[in-house]
């Protein structure tokens, strides 16, 4: 169906529960959420509600309680775990708060590193990886260590790793929270640009009131519920 071929990746009635001894935390009750191809995406809500749960079932990092994922174009089996790390290989690419770079490796090797899995030679792997590197405005630091660079430019790093594998879909929990708020405008505008440039989805939760205003679509998360 021509309609269903533009959706990146849609979710329905996602349940998660955290059990722990006697009590239980029901962190998403029901979570319907459709990201279309080229989407630039902004999950808001307060601390709790949510938003780091829904991007790691999203992710495929963890399996729901309930409810279905489909990812470019087929239902993710969560049983699957051969089947699951390849689409999660192939088709997301990830942001994190704290950038997660490894911190023995250069900034080239960290954006060649989700490469090394697929059957591409080294020399392709370190063409793509200077090209993204290039892209996030650090061809002049390819050799250089995380400690070495500055929140905003580690972040690129990590931006440029994310889009290594030309994901369908970047998922980004809380990217510019650890960034001062120029910084965090500047990855936004690079996030925005590559968005348009390359025609990546990204999804990005935030608390950020000026975060929000630049997506191009907002969903809002309350106590574990999608709001209307
Ligand atoms: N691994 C976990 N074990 C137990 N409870 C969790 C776990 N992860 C999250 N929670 C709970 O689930 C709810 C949602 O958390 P989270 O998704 O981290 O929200 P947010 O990212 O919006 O701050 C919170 O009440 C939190 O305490
Ligand atoms: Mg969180």
């Amino acid at each position: 169906m021509a309609v269903e071929s533009s959706i990146a990746l849609r979710a329905s009635n996602l349940h998660k529960l955290y059990a722990f001894g006697e009590t239980s935390v029901a962190a998403l009750r029901g979570v319907d959420i459709t990201i279309e191809q080229g989407d630039f995406a902004a999950l808001c809500g307060p601390s709790g509600s949510g938003k780091s749960t829904l991007l790691n079932l999203l992710g495929l990092l963890e399996p729901p309680n309930q409810g279905e994922i489909w990812l470019d174009g087929q239902t993710v089996d969560h049983g699957a775990t051969e089947a699951l790390d390849q689409l999660r290989r192939n088709r997301l690419g990830f942001v994190f708060q704290s950038f997660n770079l490894v911190p023995v490796l250069s900034a080239i090797e960290n954006v060649e590193l989700p490469l090394l899995m697929t059957s591409m030679s080294s020399s392709e792997r370190r063409k793509r990886a200077e090209s993204l590197l290039d892209a996030v405005g650090l061809a002049d630091r390819m050799s250089h260590r995380p400690k070495q660079l500055s929140g905003g430019q580690q972040q690129r790093v990590a931006v440029a790793r994310a889009l290594v594998n030309a994901p369908l879909l970047v998922l980004a929990d809380e990217p510019t929270a650890s960034l001062d708020s120029q910084t965090a405008a500047q990855l936004l505008d690079l996030m925005q640009s590559l968005n348009r440039q390359l025609g990546t989805a990204f999804l990005f939760s935030t608390h950020d009131a000026r975060v929000v205003e630049r997506a191009q679509k907002l969903f809002t998360l309350s106590d574990g519920r999608i709001l209307a």
